[in-house]
């Protein structure tokens, strides 16, 4: 086997392990997830959760940094947001991805 058939089926490889991670990201949809998951509270402010379109109420979340937001999404917070938002299926990658927009639908 030549270097360049190696090169060639090396980049085949990585080709396709691009496709796939791609793909996954395509599966994803962070308004539908939301839709199905955080709706439920953010949507309608139900245990005095931060309502979706509320500006002053995400201006002030805001200052804390997303990566703090973030942060909390995953841990949970005060004991009523709970832990990943009920998503146990989102990475923490997904969550990000809601969080932000979360915050482009309220701002
Ligand atoms: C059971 C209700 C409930 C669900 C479901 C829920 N949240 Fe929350 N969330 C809350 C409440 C209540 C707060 C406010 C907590 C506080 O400030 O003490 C909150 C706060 C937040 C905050 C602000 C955190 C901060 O630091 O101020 C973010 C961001 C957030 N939620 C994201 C999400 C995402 C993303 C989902 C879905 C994957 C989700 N939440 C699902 C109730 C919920």
């Amino acid at each position: 086997m030549t270097s360049k058939t190696l090169l060639t089926i090396a980049c085949a490889f990585l080709l396709v392990s691009a496709t796939s991670i791609a793909a996954e990201d395509d599966a994803f949809d962070a308004e539908q997830t939301y839709q199905a998951t955080c709706f439920a509270c953010h949507g309608t402010g139900a245990a005095h959760s931060p309502e979706v379109g509320d500006q002053i109420e995400w201006e002030i979340r805001m200052e804390k940094g997303m990566d703090t937001l973030v942060k909390n999404t995953i841990t949970g917070l005060n004991g009523i947001m709970p832990p990943r938002g009920l998503c146990a299926t989102c990475s923490d990658e997904q969550l990000t991805a809601i969080v932000e927009f979360m915050l482009e639908s309220s701002l």
